[in-house]
C-alpha cells in the first residue's frame, strides 16, 4: 500500500484527497518509482479543475518526481532497482508515494543533483529548454519578453538566457518578485501590475521590440504580448495561469506585424527516450556548472498538495515548490 493524492471530481483544491491506494501491477515496460521529492506545477491545476481533461477519473494528479527505482516491468533493459532516477512526463499520479512510470520517460539522475533539485527543475527545465533552444533557438545580443519571470518557469528561464548572453525582460506582480527575478538574471523587469508594459518594452528595446515573446500568462496578456512583438516576430504562448486565450481574429496578427504564434507544450518535444534524455543532459550539464539553480521556493508535505496548490494558484510563490512524500 501507498499513499496518495486522488481526485474523483473537477474543483477546487477541496476535490483532491489524501488516500491509500494499491498501485496497479507493474506493465512490462514500467518502473516503479519511489518518489523522494515531487513537483508541483500549474498544468496540475489544469487538470484538476478540469481545463484540461484527465484520461479518467478518479484520478492521480502531477508529472514530476524524483526517486529512487523500486521495481522494474519485465522487459525494461535501461534500469536497475536502486538507481536514482526522475521523469517530468509521467502520467498522471506523481503526487504519490509510489509512481509507476513508463521507462522511456524516466531519465538516470546524476549524483550532483539532489531529488529535490531534480523535482524542482525537471518539468520546469525541460520546457525552458524546449522553449529557449527549440521553438525558438535565442541568439546572443537578442533581447526577448517572457512573463512571470519569477516563477518555477520563470527563474529558470532568466538564468538560461543569462547563460545564452541573452537580454530577457521579465515581467513580475511585485517589487520581491522583481528582486528575484534580478537576481535571477533577467536583464530588466516590469511591474506588469502597475507599468504599460508595451511602452517600457519600446523604450528599452529603442523601439525595436522584441523578436520572441513568451507567455504562460495567457488571457490577461495576450494584447500585451502582440504589442511587444517586433513585425514577423513569435508569440509562444506556452500557458494560461490567468485563463486561456480564446476567439482570436487572424487579422489582428496581420494588424500587429505579420505575426507568427505557436501553442506549444512539452509533451510533444521530450515526445520519445532520446530526445527526453538530450533535453535533460542539457539541463543537467547546466545545472553541474553552476549557471542553473533550483530555487525551491517552498516545500509542503504531500498530504498538503491543496495548500500548496492554492498558494501557487493565489501567485503567493516564487520560484519551484516541491511535495516531500
Ligand atoms: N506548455 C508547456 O510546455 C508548459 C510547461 C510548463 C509550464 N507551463 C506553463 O508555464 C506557466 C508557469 O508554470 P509554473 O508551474 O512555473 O507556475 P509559476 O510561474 O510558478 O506560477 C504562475 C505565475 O503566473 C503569474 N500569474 C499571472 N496572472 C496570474 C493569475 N491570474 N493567476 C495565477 N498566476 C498568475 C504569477 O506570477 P506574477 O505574480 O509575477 O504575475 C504566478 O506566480 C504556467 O502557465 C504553466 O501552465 C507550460
Amino acid at each position: 500500500m501507498s499513499m496518495r493524492i486522488q481526485f474523483s471530481h473537477h474543483g477546487g483544491i477541496e476535490v483532491l484527497q489524501y488516500l491509500s491506494y494499491q498501485p496497479a501491477p507493474l506493465g512490462a515496460q514500467e518502473v516503479l518509482v519511489k518518489n523522494h521529492a515531487i513537483g508541483l506545477n500549474f498544468i496540475d491545476i489544469y487538470y484538476r479543475s478540469g481545463l484540461y481533461p484527465p484520461p479518467a477519473l478518479p484520478s492521480g494528479l502531477g508529472s514530476e518526481g524524483a526517486g529512487v527505482v523500486a521495481a522494474i516491468g519485465s522487459e525494461v533493459k535501461d534500469f536497475q532497482v536502486g538507481e536514482r532516477v526522475a521523469y517530468a512526463t509521467a502520467p498522471l499520479g506523481a503526487y504519490s508515494q509510489l509512481h509507476a512510470v513508463p521507462a522511456d520517460k524516466l531519465v538516470k539522475l546524476p549524483d550532483a543533483i539532489s531529488f529535490e533539485q531534480a523535482a524542482a527543475v525537471m518539468l520546469k527545465g525541460l520546457t525552458v529548454q524546449y522553449l529557449l533552444r527549440q521553438t525558438y533557438p535565442v541568439k546572443a545580443g537578442e533581447t526577448i519578453l517572457w512573463h512571470a519571470a519569477a516563477g518555477g518557469v520563470g527563474l529558470l528561464a532568466c538564468q538560461w538566457a543569462k547563460a545564452l548572453g541573452v537580454k530577457l525582460i521579465g515581467t513580475v506582480s511585485s517589487a520581491q518578485k522583481a528582486q528575484s527575478a534580478k537576481a535571477a538574471g533577467a536583464w530588466q523587469v516590469i511591474d506588469y501590475s502597475r507599468e504599460d508594459v508595451a511602452a517600457r518594452v519600446l523604450e528599452l528595446t529603442q523601439e525595436a521590440k522584441c523578436p520572441v515573446v513568451y507567455d504562460s500568462v495567457g488571457k490577461d496578456t495576450w494584447e500585451t504580448s502582440l504589442d511587444c512583438l517586433a513585425p514577423r516576430g513569435l508569440l509562444v504562448s506556452f500557458g494560461n495561469a490567468s485563463g486561456s486565450v480564446e476567439g482570436v481574429n487572424l487579422g489582428t496578427l496581420t494588424q500587429k506585424g505579420s505575426i507568427y504564434i505557436t501553442r506549444p507544450t512539452l509533451f510533444h518535444y521530450a515526445n520519445n527516450a532520446k530526445n527526453l534524455r538530450q533535453m535533460a543532459a542539457e539541463l543537467f550539464e547546466l545545472m553541474k556548472s553552476g549557471q542553473i539553480k533550483a530555487h525551491i521556493g517552498a516545500r509542503y508535505p504531500l498530504a498538503d498538495a491543496p495548500q500548496a496548490q492554492a498558494q501557487l494558484a493565489a501567485r503567493k510563490t516564487q520560484g519551484s515548490s516541491i511535495l516531500l512524500p
